[in-house]
């Protein structure tokens, strides 16, 4: 991967929005909820680009509240993908989680895409509900996924020491 990762700011919204559309032609979020997801960063918002040659190629938010994250949203362009631009994105956000104290980090995804399921399954994110035609118009069920997130090493210096 040739992509490089970093925060996405306001500038990006054009850029981000207009792949928000060729992605997710059905339900893109428009560029209003985009800006409201970005001004809640760093509070309880995470959002990363990925950029090569000057071009976004790709984009990753999460949510994070007390113990629990969600996978906002992820996205590759479409001839920018399998070559590991989307791993490096939820790496990127799983890495966040667990910076921020996360105990397990939840998405939903449609139940037909299964690029997205495999790329989740790789990283460790079980199925744990589905939601029923939740996808409008088409009708597609949401499947629920979650991964659980190791627990964290104690603080340095509490371990007890032999005499
Ligand atoms: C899901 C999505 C983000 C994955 O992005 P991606 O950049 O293609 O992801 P990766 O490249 O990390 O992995 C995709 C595949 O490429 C393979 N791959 C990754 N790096 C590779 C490399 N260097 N050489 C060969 N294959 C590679 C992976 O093993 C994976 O294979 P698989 O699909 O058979 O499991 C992308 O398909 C996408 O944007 N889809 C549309 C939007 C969407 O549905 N988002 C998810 C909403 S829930």
């Amino acid at each position: 991967m040739s992509a490089a990762l970093r925060g996405m700011t306001e500038d990006d919204l054009t850029a981000v929005h207009a792949l928000e559309q060729a992605l997710f032609p059905e339900d893109a979020w428009s560029e209003q909820m985009l800006r409201e997801e970005l001004a809640d960063q760093p509070r309880t918002r995470h959002y990363v680009v990925a950029e090569e040659a000057g071009e976004i190629i790709g984009y990753a938010g999460l949510a994070a509240a007390a113990d629990q994250a969600d996978v906002q949203t992820i996205g590759v362009k479409e001839d920018r993908r399998g070559s590991g631009v989307g791993a490096a994105l939820l790496t990127e956000l799983l890495d966040e989680a667990s910076r921020r104290g996360s105990v397990q980090v939840f998405l939903e995804v449609r139940a037909d895409n299964d690029s997205a399921r495999r790329l989740y399954e790789r990283f460790g994110f079980v199925r744990v509900g589905l939601r029923r035609r939740y996808y409008q118009p088409s009708g597609v069920d949401a499947v629920v996924m979650c991964r659980e997130m190791r627990p964290k090493r104690g603080p340095v210096g509490f371990t007890r020491e032999e005499a």
